[in-house]
């Protein structure tokens, strides 16, 4: 993946199974110019101290929460990302995702497998309905509207959150707390920030239905976990669907993983090949065109700017 940089820069890469350890990246970080990051580096206050020709962040992937924007901007260090190429795995993830849990696919196929599918019985493993429904979109970036028109598909009425109206977007704009209690479904697609860190907590899973399902395919702390966990026990939301969690890996005796209308996969939202692929090619042309002087092809917007 990283061959269009090589014979142009020296290049050292970490090609261990788990990520690099933090002594490691500190130590190699301190001759770097430019890095190609993933969201299990951190690159904060301490690394940048320890890295003083850094001039390049190259992220594979969308989120950059993983690291200090401000401090970066403060000392002219750009930052790349990989928007657009994952937008409709993500997508195709959220709807699967949204798609098992109301159906109860999961509930199902432990069923087969433990032997307790009996004769077919007409109210059994009934879950509800995805078409005719109202979905919550909250947040309408790139990868909310391709969730809208997966939604609109399923013929069903598109609610959405956002910082300000999008002129453009699909479906009616309200206050989250409107889209929270009218939804059928909620879905969360904003970024994770200093804003929306908790955003769904204990008061949020309040305003919901007792019949509606939450999706997160964003990050987990956007969601507060102890208010999921309580939401789920008093059953006052049907059911969940997790792409992320806080903390990840989630270990596997983890309160949330008890639930049987709680379904956890792990950060696989934006994981085809064909997309992990183009994330990849991205990420070192954003590189290369930041290491050459050149503008990049998908920076991340300066704080502010
Ligand atoms: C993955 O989570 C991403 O932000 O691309």
């Amino acid at each position: 993946m990283v061959e269009p940089l090589a014979g142009l820069h020296e290049v050292r890469t970490w090609a261990g199974k788990y990520p690099v350890p933090r002594d490691v990246f500190l130590e190699e970080a301190a001759s770097a110019e430019g890095l190609l990051t993933m969201i299990t580096e951190t690159i904060d206050l301490e690394l940048l101290d320890a890295a003083p020709r850094l001039r390049i962040v190259s992220q594979m992937a969308v989120g950059v929460d993983n690291i200090d924007v401000g401090a970066c901007h403060e000392r002219g260090i750009e930052i790349g990302h990989t928007p657009g190429v994952l937008t409709e795995t993500v997508a195709d993830t959220a709807f699967a995702l949204l798609a098992s849990v109301v159906r109860r696919l999961p509930e199902g196929e432990r069923a087969v497998k433990d032997g307790s599918w009996g004769p077919w019985d007409p109210f059994w493993m009934t879950g509800s309905d995805l078409f005719g429904t109202t979905i919550g979109i909250v947040g309408m970036g790139r990868i909310g509207r391709a969730i809208a028109r997966r939604a609109s598909g399923f013929g069903m009425e598109i609610l959405y959150s956002a910082s300000s109206e999008k002129e453009d977007a699909p479906g009616r704009f309200l206050p989250l707390d409107e889209v929270l209690a009218r939804s059928d479904h909620v879905m969360i697609c904003v970024s994770l920030s200093d804003e929306t860190v908790g955003l769904i907590g204990a008061r949020e899973f309040g305003l919901m239905r007792k019949d509606a399902f939450l999706v997160n395919i964003s990050r987990g702390p956007v969601v507060d976990t102890n208010a999921l966990v309580d939401a789920l026990g008093a059953g006052s939301i049907a059911g969940a669907g997790l792409d992320v969690t806080d903390p990840e890996p989630l270990p596997p005796n983890h309160p949330l993983l008890g639930f049987s209308n709680c379904l956890v996969i792990p950060h696989i939202g934006s994981a085809s090949t064909r997309t992990r692929m183009a994330m990849g090619a991205l990420a070192v042309e954003n590189l290369l065109a930041g290491l050459d002087d050149r503008p990049m092809p998908a920076p991340v917007a300066w704080p502010g700017g």
